[in-house]
């Protein structure tokens, strides 16, 4: 069929055949077809929607556009799972959870991205680590995995490429906010790692991607569906991001919280909370456990033991950074030259109580700090960002700051504290954070 055609036939909200779509997403990959023809493509699916059947058949369209890996040749001892999130601030979940799973038995190639507008990226936080390289050989990346049981990596070349072309046009021409094209998007690159089995962390809240509690649950959906009868079985937790899911959000200041939580500090905080969470359903789909219990159990166990830092020390040495990280992060993390407290205004001696976060203005601030990019090429200041933030429900008085904010330079902190105070709404009245897990979707074949 001519694109043209495929093009009419969704604009005029007729069912598109699953061959036709594989052929007009490999022909996408192969340059065939042209931004407009991309563009006009996107818009009819923006404004008339997809059937399940034809977003699973764009999502393993999309897979299939390029290389999609095989574990098989290597005979793994145990199943190849991964974790994606639609991002968040403070969401250093894959940087915990991917070492935490892999010592329970399970394999994890991480195939992770950068910042993306307010939300932090997992590859721009590795970076803060010297020597870390994100893009090993394939051979190499295979190895570590095999080895390490996890290795966190960013994307290569012919990874889904597909995807490439049809979000840069969806992005220049109105059409991201599409649950059927999110949804193939995501998992189209995601399902070309070769998983048995995927868990997708869907934020809601003032820090999430989609702009609604109700869309956050669409997607939710839509992801558990869609992947699984891709032949990945796949849960989606939706989970809260109404404030910044660590106490922290920057780079090197969320690494030295990943290094924390690694040796079991801090075990019960809202961060590790989702994580055990994402952790348990890993496990359970991957086939390494029977029930939740059995899960917790296990994961327990790989924290207090000490494996799970030792697999994180283990993939950060093996992908190039120093051997003795763990022992000597404060040697080799950059810190700001300036680092201070950020006070509630005439607060005086008043205690106020935080009532909400606008997270997505966190994130920003941070990015404005330099921790992110403005612009696609930008370098990013790993030493910046928030640490130590309140959370909704705890106090701020003269004594106890919102948060401490690591800058570059005395104005530069100056604004960031301007702006963390503008994302802090405070009060006098009792308040509760939502509630952190807010649902969980299991994916139907
Ligand atoms: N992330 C993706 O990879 N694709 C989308 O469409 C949206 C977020």
């Amino acid at each position: 069929m001519l694109p043209q055609e495929l093009i009419r036939l969704k604009r005029d909200n007729q069912p598109l055949p699953a061959a036709e779509i594989k052929a007009f997403v490999q022909s996408i990959a192969d340059d065939r077809i042209s931004d407009a023809q991309i563009g006009a493509f996107t818009m009819a699916v923006f404004l008339n929607g997809m059937s399940r059947e034809e977003v699973v058949a764009l999502t393993t369209a999309t897979r299939d556009s390029g290389h999609v890996m095989q574990w098989d040749s290597l005979n793994l001892p145990g199943p190849i799972v991964d974790k994606h999130s639609t991002g968040g601030v403070g969401d250093l979940v894959s940087l915990v959870l991917g070492p935490w799973v892999a010592a329970c038995g399970a394999f994890v190639p991480m195939i992770s991205g950068r910042g993306l507008g307010h939300t932090g990226g997992t590859l721009d936080k590795l970076e803060s680590i010297p020597g870390y390289d994100p893009y090993p050989e394939p051979d190499r990346f295979r190895d570590v995995v095999k080895t390490t049981g996890v290795a966190i990596i960013g994307q290569t070349g012919n990874l889904a490429p597909a995807d490439k072309r049809i979000y840069g046009v969806r992005d220049v021409t109105a059409t991201v906010e599409s649950i059927p094209l999110i949804t193939a998007s995501i998992l189209g690159k995601k399902l070309a790692s070769g998983l048995d089995a995927l868990v997708m962390d869907v934020k809601v809240g003032s820090g999430a991607f989609m702009p609604t509690p109700e869309k956050s649950r669409e997607l939710a959906k839509s992801i558990a569906n869609v992947a699984t009868q891709a032949g990945t079985p796949t849960t989606a937790l939706l989970t809260d991001m109404s404030q910044p899911l660590a106490p922290c959000a920057g780079n090197a200041v969320e690494i030295v919280e990943t290094l924390a939580l690694l040796r079991g500090e801090r075990s019960n905080s809202r961060v590790m909370q989702v994580t055990r969470e994402l952790a348990v359903e890993m496990l359970m789909a991957g086939k390494l456990v029977a029930n939740r219990e059995e899960a917790l159990t296990k994961l327990e166990k790989a924290l207090t033991s000490g494996a799970a830092a030792e697999v994180f020390a283990r993939m950060v040495s093996e992908l190039g950074g120093p051997a003795d990280f763990m022992e000597r992060s404060d040697h080799y993390l950059a810190t700001a030259p300036v680092i201070q407290p950020v006070y509630a205004e005439q607060t005086g001696d008043v205690r106020k109580i935080v009532q909400r976060i606008d997270t997505r203005a966190v994130g920003m601030s941070v990015v404005e700090l330099g921790g992110g990019r403005l612009r696609n090429d930008a370098s990013v200041d790993h030493s910046v960002g928030f640490s130590d933030i309140v959370e909704i429900g705890e106090h701020v008085d003269s004594q106890r700051p919102i948060a401490m904010v690591h800058a570059k330079s005395e104005d530069a902190a100056a604004l960031a504290a301007a702006q963390l105070r503008a994302a802090f709404t405070l009060g006098d009245a009792p308040a509760t954070a939502d509630t952190l897990l807010q649902d969980t979707f299991r994916g139907e074949a």
